[in-house]
């Protein structure tokens, strides 16, 4: 076990995520967050227009102990202050996960402590509790990400996670960055279709909302009121830019970037709020990169106070990838007296959130 006994507040527990291009580093103190570094190769990737995953898995390696180094220094704790060490297992690119455990594991073994393998998208849920404290006993979550687009339901963020629903083709943040493409900005293309649409009216083109009315309620066969579909907007997004610019006109970019977000955070927001509703949820969770985008969480917010709903939303820099949600969850795995995973600890690419840990 530990060299050093837990502090007064609770076990130090150290968090790794390499499962994409950000290497993060987090360190808490029982719920307290006390350093996030991170550092990131998205401008690596930049030129290419989607992460290259052996450039990511380069780069973690080389990050990978300036980022330890830094999250130590901004906690003032050392190394051998530290009680457990949790890493994302799973999912993500598989080389970039090889990085990440390897190193989790070296640390633990060299430090005596446990390792807790955990599932990115557990973790993505779990930061919440760093800025709005214990999670409550259920929550729906919707965890909007670039490779993920889930509706949750949360009874125990350690153990307990079943999907409602989630895209059945691409991930919100991949259609983010899709559209972005078309309109020629820069890659990652959220933030930048976010403050794109700040200048544009939302109302400008009506684009399709995938999944919504008929569509949702069985019509074609199984029940999708709680799933998403993107890639009929993006392609929807992409014919209107090209007939605009087969047409010899100028194409408005913020009204484009305005009415593509908007058919976006319109479904997800009302299928978020609808499912809460239904299940006799009162609190709902927001997570991943694309919780970051400010029209997401103004309407989430608006939304779910109409419908009597209590919306926990972390700041964006906790909400894409970073070092301490996984030390999130795996304080509250520690704090839940979970069995910790074994040296042999596997990479798990294809892991399912319904794992939480490995
Ligand atoms: O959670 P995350 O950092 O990594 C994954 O696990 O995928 O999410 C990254 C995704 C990217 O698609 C990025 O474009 C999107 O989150 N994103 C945003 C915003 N910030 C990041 N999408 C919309 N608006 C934003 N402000
Ligand atoms: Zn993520």
């Amino acid at each position: 076990m530990s060299p050093a006994a837990p502090g007064a507040d609770g076990p130090l527990v150290l968090g790794i995520e390499t499962s994409c291009d950000e290497t993060g580093v987090g360190l808490v103190r029982g719920g307290t967050l006390l350093a996030d570094a991170l550092a990131s190769s998205v401008e690596e990737h930049a030129r290419f227009g989607g992460v290259v995953p052996e450039v990511a898995s380069r780069a973690h390696l080389e990050a990978f102990l300036p980022t330890l180094d830094r999250a130590c220094a901004e906690a003032g704790v050392r190394l051998d202050d530290v009680d457990a060490v949790a890493v994302t297992s799973g999912p993500g690119l598989a080389g970039a996960l090889v990085v990440g455990v390897s190193a989790a594991k070296a640390l633990a073994l060299g430090l005596g402590v446990p390792l807790y393998g955990v599932n990115h998208l557990a973790a993505h849920v779990a930061v919440d509790s760093l800025q709005n404290g214990p999670l409550p006993d259920v929550a729906l979550a919707l965890l909007v990400s670039g490779g993920h687009s889930s509706l949750l339901r949360v009874d125990d963020v350690t153990a307990d996670i079943d999907v409602l629903g989630q895209t059945l083709d691409d991930a919100a943040g991949e259609a983010f960055d899709k559209v972005a493409r078309v309109l020629g900005l820069p890659f990652p293309g959220g933030p930048h279709v976010d403050r794109a649409a700040r200048d544009g009216d939302p109302a400008a083109i009506r684009f399709p909302r995938g999944l919504t009315g008929a569509q949702a309620t069985g019509r074609h066969g199984r029940d999708h009121t709680d799933d998403f579909s993107f890639s009929g907007l993006k392609t929807a997004v992409a014919r209107w830019v090209e007939r605009a610019r087969d047409a010899g006109r100028d194409v408005p970019v913020a009204d484009v970037a305005a009415s593509f977000q908007e058919a976006v955070v319109d479904v997800l927001s009302a299928k978020a709020v609808a499912a809460c509703r239904r299940e006799g949820v009162s609190h709902l969770v927001l997570g991943g990169g694309v919780a970051a985008n400010s029209r997401l969480r103004a309407l989430v917010t608006e939304r779910a106070a109409a419908g009597g709903v209590a919306v926990r939303i972390p700041r964006p820099a906790l909400c894409t990838d970073n070092g301490a949600m996984v030390a999130a969850l795996g304080s509250l795995l520690v704090q839940a007296g979970r069995e910790p995973s074994g040296l042999d600890l596997p990479t798990d690419p294809a892991m399912t959130v319904g794992r939480v840990l490995a």
